[in-house]
């Protein structure tokens, strides 16, 4: 909480630390109210001056100090830390502070899940344990000693191996860790509680026997298989594709129910939010499935990339975490359908992360200037971080690119390093002047590439100019031109790719665009091509290119590149929505592009299509996607023009649903490629079904479905379709899973984004569910993100109560837990293309919450800038 105005930090003014902390030994005497820590810390001047020791501390009770075992009273406690002024040279700083697990909702720094004690130190969650220097520069030797009541928590569990244990007389028990490894304070953990274990082992290249633990609630060992075969299948990816080995003997991942975000690598004990531990068939998705073998993959990448190197200062996040999103992203395509993860990652970037890049929050992957560092954790430095990382690697090519890497690990082994070096290894590595390039790390902004084509038939040449614009950004006017890879091919009207000729040779598929204008010129292109541009999303963009509908048809058919046939498909709808806006601002519903439908009649009876990119193909773009089309637009018409293609296409082609669903069914439930690629595609199907009116086939998936993803489908599809059993079905499966909170968030989810205008109310009703709290970020990102974030039409209600729905919550969590209040804003201060009403409704809904008395930083910061 501040009072006073909250202070911009500045990459440019980095400074090595003052002092360095070699190792740190720490006594952790676990009470609920009152837990004390005794950090023993070895300091050491870092050159000659006499600037003094600042250490980082927030929230602490100070019991102690002492300097070479001598108490003293040489500081000052300011608001922010604690400042000493003369210290020798080297010595042994000892520090008792008092904590209160028990009342920390900011689940920041040492809090209690339920009946466990947990840590959450990154970003800047150390400081909230002991006054340290909590930045990522400074590494040190951790040893720590946990102790705690016997009875209520057996398991005592920290970062490295454990060395020693012992009982006391009055009930309670330590257990000692040593992390061999020297690590910044952000990757520290902390874990006391009762759980049930699985336990296996894992046999690395070199034949070292790695322990691996999976802490779960008591009742839920049965729910862990999947997140270990997902580890132990990480382990070996890493291997074979990196050539990357684990460190230490043991591996441990606790799922705990409270936690801000996905998951945490902290070094050897990973905590998890359960979500991404948690499944078994009965309560678990496909989807669910997946996200687990993803986020196990994310955190146990990080062991290298973050980890045994980690970033010099939080500017440079992107460093291991966009590297770390295309490490897992790899992992997921090599396990699973290449294409369809493409896809998804891709639906990511153009509707939530291209918002973010045209919204008051707009950053660089590396950002400049940051207030709370909680707020950086963004699409941008994840998966945009991601892309250009994908860039690097359509760049280069996998050979030298696993070359870059393995010398940039090498090279910085147990340093903390910058975007910098990562991009100085991977250019010597490579030999390739990678300096332009560099410019996607510092600019903001979503590039727009505008090309136009010229077919020379006398010369048989085919010219394409290429124009680069990155519209200013909020924090960024001046945009320089980027080295963008643009993946091209060329089809015949026969849908036959050509050899692509330049200069009297063949050449590779991708384009170097380097300037503000470009031309390429084809040779031997024997009549007028066709355009597959952009294959595989080769650069975070927008294209602009006038195809005609005959043209995406043909590349939908015949594209050899999976994810252009997909795009094809979602440009053609894109063209139909911007043709139909204009006209629907009449009432009545507008008429169905004929291309349209006859492209989806084409994959629907294609027979060598794979099923999973077949459903995928099927899927309209969300509303937030169709919302990135347009400067302005009234929302309500754009929702009206979206329901009107997809009841259209459902109606249309009704035959063809009815033989898709018949034709997908599979038999007892597995957890397998094939058969999530079919259910996908049945559930598609069922979805248009639903919109026909097929309410008998929706209520039988329903009731005899043996698995989430079918019971989850078929109640999707009647409330979204105001099928008259949608009520029956939500109060059946309350019934079901009342006691499940992460079942029941499903439940939660899909009430959120009901249409109509009943469900703002429903919402502040199920407010007051035995199983909603706003103090699990699970339920609130369920139920009032969802709403905010997934069910624009509803949100933005014209007289505003969906905004002010909002604010409540914000006005609540500003004060418990900021962080999860600072994400939730997001659908808040994205209002640009927003009709001018509504951008008044909201900016006076933005001004009460910035005049709150005790505003965090983190919405300080959002709000802001979302104002100014
Ligand atoms: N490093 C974590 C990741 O894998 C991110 C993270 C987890 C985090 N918990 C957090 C960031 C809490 C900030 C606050 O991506
Ligand atoms: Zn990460």
């Amino acid at each position: 909480m501040t009072q006073t105005k909250p202070q911009v930090q500045y990459r440019d003014d980095y400074q090595p630390p003052h002092y360095w902390i070699d190792t740190l030994d720490l006594d952790v005497q676990l009470h609920d109210s009152a837990t004390e820590v005794v950090a023993i810390s070895r300091i050491r001047r870092n050159g000659e001056h006499s600037e003094p020791l600042e250490l980082d501390g927030e929230q602490l009770e100070l019991l102690q100090v002492a300097i070479n075992g001598v108490d003293t009273s040489q500081y000052q406690q300011t608001g922010s830390g604690l400042v000493l002024s003369q210290v020798p040279q080297e010595f042994v700083l000892t520090i008792r502070t008092r904590i209160s697990p028990a009342a920390n909702t900011a689940l920041e720094g040492l809090y209690k899940s339920g009946n466990a004690f947990c840590t959450q130190c990154e970003a800047q969650g150390f400081r909230r344990i002991t006054y340290y220097l909590d930045r990522p520069d400074v590494l040190a030797r951790f040893s720590t000693r946990i102790t705690a009541d016997a009875g209520l928590y057996p398991y005592l569990l920290s970062n490295g191996n454990r060395v020693g244990q012992g009982r006391f007389d009055d009930g309670r028990h330590w257990v000692q860790w040593q992390d061999p490894f020297p690590k910044p304070a952000y990757l520290f953990a902390l874990v006391a509680g009762d759980f049930d274990v699985l336990r296996d082992s894992f046999t690395t290249h070199s034949g070292r026997a790695v322990a691996l633990e999976i802490y779960v609630d008591k009742g839920n060992l049965h729910r862990a298989g999947h997140a270990m075969d997902s580890l132990k299948a990480s382990m070996a990816w890493d291997e074979q594709r990196c050539h990357l080995e684990y460190d230490l003997d043991i591996y441990m991942i606790v799922a705990v129910d409270f936690f801000n975000m996905g998951a945490m690598e902290n070094k050897g004990l990973n905590v998890f939010n359960a979500k991404f531990v948690l499944a078994d068939a009965h309560t678990a998705t496909d989807n669910d499935y997946l996200d687990i073998e993803r986020v196990i993959g994310h955190e146990y990448f990080h062991n290298w990339t973050g980890n045994r190197v980690t970033c010099r200062d939080w500017f440079q996040l992107s460093l291991k975490e966009g590297l770390t999103v295309f490490r897992d992203q790899e992992f997921s395509s090599d396990l699973g359908s290449r294409t369809v993860n493409r896809i998804r990652n891709v639906r990511i970037i153009r509707g939530p992360q291209f918002a973010e890049d045209a919204g008051p929050m707009a950053h660089p992957i590396r950002p400049d200037a940051v207030i709370e560092m909680n707020n950086f954790y963004t699409l941008t430095v994840y998966e945009k971080g991601s892309e250009v990382i994908r860039m690097l690697h359509t760049l280069l090519g996998e050979q030298a690119f696993q070359r870059g890497l393995a010398l940039y690990l090498q090279r910085h082994d147990g340093e903390a390093a910058t975007c910098d070096d990562f991009v100085a290894a991977m250019s010597e590595a490579s030999g390739r002047d990678l300096s332009r390039f560099k410019r996607w790390y510092g600019q903001s902004g979503t590039p727009v590439l505008t090309v136009t084509d010229d077919y020379d038939a006398a010369r048989e040449r085919y010219t394409l100019t290429v124009r680069q614009h990155t519209p200013a950004t909020l924090d960024q006017q001046e945009k320089l031109p980027l080295h963008i890879p643009l993946s091209l091919a060329l089809y015949t009207a026969q849908g036959e790719p050509l050899t692509l000729m330049a200069e009297g040779r063949s050449v590779g598929p991708v384009l170097d665009v380097m300037e503000a204008e470009q031309q390429f010129v084809f040779e031997q292109v024997p009549s007028r091509p066709t355009p597959a541009l952009l294959q595989g999303f080769s650069a975070p963009v927008k294209l602009n290119y006038g195809y005609t509908d005959e043209q995406l048809a043909l590349l939908a058919r015949c594209c050899l590149d999976e994810f252009v046939r997909w795009d094809a498909v979602q440009m053609l709808i894109n063209k139909s929505v911007v043709a139909h806006l204009a006209q629907a601002q009449r009432p009545e519903a507008p008429a169905l592009p004929r291309a349209l439908v006859e492209v989806f009649r084409a994959i629907l009876e294609d027979a060598s299509l794979d099923r999973a990119l077949k459903a995928e193909m099927l899927t309209l773009p969300d509303l937030g996607s169709l919302l990135e089309l347009f400067e302005r637009v009234d929302i309500d018409v754009l929702a009206r023009v979206h329901e009107g293609l997809q009841q259209g296409l459902a109606d249309a082609l009704h035959p063809l649903w009815q033989q898709a669903y018949a034709d997908n069914l599979t038999p007892a439930y597995r957890i397998e490629h094939q058969d999530m690629a079919r259910r996908a595609l049945k559930n598609v199907a069922l979805g248009y079904l639903a919109l026909a009116g097929d309410e008998a086939l929706v209520q039988q998936q329903y009731h005899q479905a043996d698995n989430m993803t079918d019971t989850l489908a078929a109640m999707k599809g009647a409330v979204r379709a105001g099928l008259e059993g949608g009520q029956a079905m939500l109060a059946d499966f309350e019934n079901r899973w009342r006691h499940d909170g992460l079942v029941l968030d499903n439940w939660f989810r899909l009430q959120a984004t009901a249409p109509g205008e009943g469900t703002l109310e429903r919402v502040k009703d199920l407010m007051q569910h035995p199983t909603f709290s706003l103090s699990n970020p699970n339920r609130v990102r369920a139920l009032i993100g969802a709403f905010a974030g997934a069910n624009p039409v509803q949100f933005h209600r014209r007289d505003g109560a969906g905004y002010d729905l909002l604010v409540s919550v914000l006005e609540q969590l500003n004060h418990s837990n900021p962080q999860v209040a600072s994400r939730l804003v997001t659908p808040l201060i994205q209002f640009a293309r927003l009709d001018d009403t509504r951008q008044a409704m909201i900016r006076s809904r933005l001004q009460r919450l910035m005049a709150l008395p005790e505003l965090s930083r983190d919405l300080f910061e959002k709000i802001s800038k979302a104002l100014a």
